[in-house]
């Protein structure tokens, strides 16, 4: 039986440690670091994470704004919004939650994010530093992933490292931040030819594909580390994750449950970004 890996807990020892920091910076710099999240639209599941976000910031000391914009907002506005945030002192980060309403080009608007203020690591510029391991900001999953890892005292190097999925989101920056710790990473996806044979392989096991209980006990290997990042609801309408919990849990050593996994991490992640943005630019 694997134990389980807490990432609720985590997360919140981590809140605890950021809100520690946040203390010492507003002593020396006489403010807090400064979180800008621009919500636009009504998107029912956007407006319960921008309000997680801002309750996370609130939590920690973490000064927030959220900007809630209408649906018909026009891409010359958000622009001009993202600019004036770009150049506002008290801010450190900036995220634009997505999706955006269909007539917004996500890529043009985060392509106008200042990249020392872009917290969700979503600009080339930052995906680019990623891949040379040469990095400030790390997308918010594949960090909680990697710092789970280490608090659970998981050692990459020179392990079989297989992540399912290759969203620029998740599973490519993934892949490189576990190459950078020296494992050997192999990288699946739909057009996968006999999955299960790779996934067998795996020492650590990241999977993020969106898809409820894909991955089953038969298919990965005894002892490994299964890491699921998969949020979906099952036949039954609960929470689920990537992996069959049950099945999986009987073979592996260490294994994430959904809900309790990686999802706290994301959340508190952007925080640790905010704050190392804030450190950076006020030479902390
Ligand atoms: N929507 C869902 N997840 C995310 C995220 O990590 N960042 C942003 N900006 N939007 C999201």
């Amino acid at each position: 039986m694997a134990k389980i890996i807490d990432g609720k807990q985590t997360a919140a020892d981590i809140r605890r440690e950021i809100a520690e920091e946040v203390e010492t910076i507003k002593a020396k710099a006489g403010r807090a670091p400064g979180l800008a999240v621009i919500l636009v639209g009504d998107d029912p599941a956007s407006q319960v994470y921008v309000r997680n976000k801002a309750k996370d910031c609130e939590e920690t000391g973490i000064y927030s704004v959220v900007e809630r914009l209408p649906a018909e907002t026009t891409e010359e506005e958000l622009i001009a919004l993202v600019k004036k945030l770009n150049g506002d002192e008290l801010i450190d980060g900036i995220i634009v939650q997505l999706p955006l309403p269909k007539h917004l080009n996500s890529e043009v608007i985060i392509n106008n994010i200042a990249v020392d203020k872009d917290v969700d690591a979503f600009h080339p510029y930052n995906v680019g530093k990623i891949m040379i391991g040469d990095y400030n900001m790390l997308p918010c999953t594949p960090a909680g992933v990697m710092e789970l890892l280490s608090r659970y005292g998981v050692e990459v190097s020179g392990k079989n490292c297989v992540v399912v999925g290759r969203s620029n989101i998740v599973g490519k920056p993934q892949a490189m931040l576990l190459l950078h710790k020296n494992g050997t990473v192999t990288v699946c996806h739909s057009r996968t030819k006999e999955l299960a044979e790779v996934t067998k392989k795996a020492d650590i096991l990241v999977v993020a594909v969106g898809k409820a209980k894909m991955i089953t006990g038969d298919m990965i290997k005894e002892g490994s580390v299964v890491i699921d990042v998969g949020m979906n609801r099952d036949a039954d309408g609960k929470l689920c994750g990537d992996c069959d919990f049950d099945s999986c849990e009987k073979k592996a050593s260490l294994i994430t449950p959904v809900p309790g996994g990686v999802g706290p991490m994301t959340r508190v992640m952007l925080l640790k970004n905010t704050l190392s943005a804030a450190k950076r630019k006020l030479n902390i």
